[in-house]
């Protein structure tokens, strides 16, 4: 197990390259091993970056289970074996070609896995000690954040700061949150504090209430209280709050959008039950005017030109150094502890990030569950 995160993690320097890799490789939905592979070489306008630290989030094991069917049903889509791992970060150490990846070589960055054509993946995530990404997928860190903390640097964040950006064009005067303990959650907790905007923040445990009224959340409603539907309904129509940011499913979408005023948009960035959307009433959508519409970050980022992505990033990485955007750490672990870490993490998320160290080597146990 990693012991401990440091400010600056140590590098191997550049020049310095192996010609092979530990790697974790998902060979089909729930199916993954830790090989040893070659390090992959980057293209023009692309880098190779050895990745130090990577969290896992709750995309990156819905998609290693497969649950993204939209892709992993399409044999033409994924390309296993891969290494999954939506973003992280470390440090570029070689160049594939062009003026941006020159500039990078040797630069902390935070990464996320290389964008490909027609929403392809047949190149490797951030879970491999060296991943290939295009230039234009790495921001470099300031001297003054971890890696560790950069490596969150996108996921939440930016969808964080998207989602409350989306809220705005429907000029609602407050918000309502599910699953508001979350990382990403207790970004929008901070964001609504700056702003003034009030936010009804649902969670479904005593201990989650306690979490966010310690920092400084007002409005905080645990859905295992009785009574829970009504003082929602009270609160929602007293704060007018017409925007919902669900990310849950099930049966809870329909039950807090039940509860909100006529002509509410229910914003779904997320499925934690795991669950289908069920128990809507299609009255709802029609005789109240409620509407339902997904979020999600890649597709809000490329509705944005580049200068809008610039200053989304500036502000980011702004909110992060400030330590208002701080991600929780759980427990840090290496590529062979990932499978019992996704199941740990997902008894109690609200714990923090689980933090994947690809560097570290295998121990003998590693090595003897190898064979
Ligand atoms: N659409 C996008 O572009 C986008 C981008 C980023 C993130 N997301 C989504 O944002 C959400 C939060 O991500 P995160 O990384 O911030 O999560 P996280 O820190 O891992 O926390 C997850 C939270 O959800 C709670 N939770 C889990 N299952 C639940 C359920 N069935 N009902 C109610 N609460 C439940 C957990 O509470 P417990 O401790 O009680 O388990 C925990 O507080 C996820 O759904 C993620 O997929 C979407």
């Amino acid at each position: 197990m990693v012991e401990k995160s440091t400010q600056k993690q140590d590098t191997t320097p550049i020049g310095a390259l192996p010609t092979h890799q530990w790697a974790l490789q998902l060979h089909g939905p729930g199916l993954y091993s830790v090989d040893r592979v070659p390090l992959p070489t980057p293209a023009p306008g692309q880098v190779l970056v050895r990745i130090e630290c990577a969290p896992i989030n709750p995309s990156d094991t819905y998609f290693m289970s497969g649950m993204y069917k939209l892709y992993t049903d399409d044999p033409n889509k994924v390309k296993y074996p891969m290494a999954p791992g939506w973003e992280g970060a470390g440090v570029v150490v070689a160049n594939g070609g062009g003026i941006m990846g020159w500039r990078l070589v040797g630069k902390r960055v935070a990464v996320t896995r290389c964008r490909e054509e027609n929403r392809m993946f047949s190149i490797g995530g951030c879970y491999q000690q060296y991943m290939i990404t295009t230039a234009m997928q790495c921001l470099p860190l300031p001297d003054t954040m971890s890696l560790e903390q950069g490596s969150m640097h996108f996921v939440n964040p930016l969808s964080a700061l998207g989602l409350l950006d989306t809220a705005k064009t429907y000029k609602t005067k407050a918000i309502v949150q599910t699953a508001a303990a979350s990382q990403l959650g207790k970004m929008v907790v901070h964001l609504c504090k700056e702003e003034k905007i009030p936010l009804i923040n649902i969670v479904r445990r005593d201990e989650q209430v306690k979490m966010l009224s310690e920092i400084g959340a007002e409005y905080v409603l645990d859905s295992s209280q009785s009574g829970f539907g009504e003082r929602l309904k009270e609160l929602a129509d007293k704060l007018q709050a017409t925007v919902l940011f669900e990310a849950v499913g099930g049966e809870t979408t329909a039950e807090v959008l039940e509860q909100l005023p006529y002509n509410s948009v229910c914003i779904i960035y997320g499925l934690l039950s795991e669950k289908p959307i069920s128990n809507l009433d299609p009255l709802l959508l029609i005789g109240r005017n409620q509407r339902l519409e997904g979020f999600f970050l890649g597709h809000y980022l490329t509705q944005k030109s580049i200068w809008g992505q610039l200053s989304l990033f500036k502000k980011c990485t702004q909110l992060m150094s400030s330590g208002l955007f701080k991600s929780d750490v759980a427990k840090r672990v290496s590529l062979f502890e990932i499978k019992d870490a996704i199941m740990e993490y997902k008894a109690n998320m609200s714990k923090g990030k689980y933090i994947v160290y690809p560097q570290q080597e295998p121990t003998p146990e590693d090595m003897s569950g190898q064979q």
